[in-house]
């Protein structure tokens, strides 16, 4: 007997033609993965090289950290349903931006600006789009810098623009990102408004620290 598929639809019921499209798409979203994950490689050593050439010159280095991924398959198809976006490669490049995912920590606020500069200077990046929740938190508090940039990945055979995701934050700003997310994403929690309004606080908290960590630094180069 053939295998049930998922749906519980039986192989056999399945036309040769059926068959044939669901192995096409399958094969042509393995190789769209397969190419954000060289954009997401092309835009890492971007920064790593920033990182590299700062120390050299300036014997100090604006990133802490640098961090990579890329969307899970589940993720993609609920964001596709969630957003009506057609199930088919074209439209999913076309709808979905934070497919690969770039995190940059820095050390403080000012490094986010100074490196969201140094990368658009470059000829083969394309500012796709901005969202500054630095200077605009979001309601839950939450703070970082987010381009989506399309940057040029070299294959064997041809050239392609891809998005790819940036997201700045300081050090700061990623540790509350990091634990509010622990709370707000747990599924079936409903976190209460004091809760929700102590988190913001927090934000409010660290975002001072940052500030004033930023300020301390200033000095610090200036009487160097
Ligand atoms: P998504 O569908 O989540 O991608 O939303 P969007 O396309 O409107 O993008 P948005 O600018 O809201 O930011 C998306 C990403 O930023 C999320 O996937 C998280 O990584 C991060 N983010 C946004 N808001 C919050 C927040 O309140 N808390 C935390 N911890 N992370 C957030
Ligand atoms: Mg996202």
């Amino acid at each position: 007997m053939a295998q049930d598929n998922k749906n519980g639809q039986l192989m056999e019921e399945f036309t040769d033609r059926e068959l044939e499209d669901i192995l096409r798409t399958g094969h042509e979203f393995r190789k769209l993965m397969s190419y954000y994950r060289c954009a997401m490689m092309e835009v890492e050593t971007k920064f790593r090289v920033l990182s590299e050439n700062m120390s050299y010159e300036y014997d100090r280095n604006p990133i802490e950290s640098i961090k990579t991924r890329l969307k899970k398959p589940e993720s993609i198809l609920e964001k596709m349903k969630r957003r009506n976006v057609p199930f088919d490669p074209q439209a999913l490049t076309e709808n979905i931006f934070d497919i690969a995912g770039v995190r940059v920590i820095c050390s403080y606020q000012k490094d986010v600006y100074m490196l969201e500069e140094y990368l658009l200077r470059q000829d083969d990046v394309v500012l796709v789009d901005r969202k500054d929740y630095i200077e605009s938190p979001k309601e839950s508090g939450y703070r970082s810098l987010h381009l989506i940039v399309s940057v040029p990945i070299f294959l064997a055979g041809e050239t392609k623009m891809m998005n790819v995701e940036i997201q700045f934050r300081t050090i700061a700003m990623d540790f509350w990102a990091s634990l509010e997310h622990t709370v707000n994403y747990k599924k079936d929690y409903n976190p209460s408004e004091e809760l929700l309004d102590s988190l913001r606080q927090c934000a409010e908290d660290i975002s001072d620290i940052d500030n004033k960590m930023q300020r301390i630094h200033d000095r610090v180069i200036k009487e160097e």
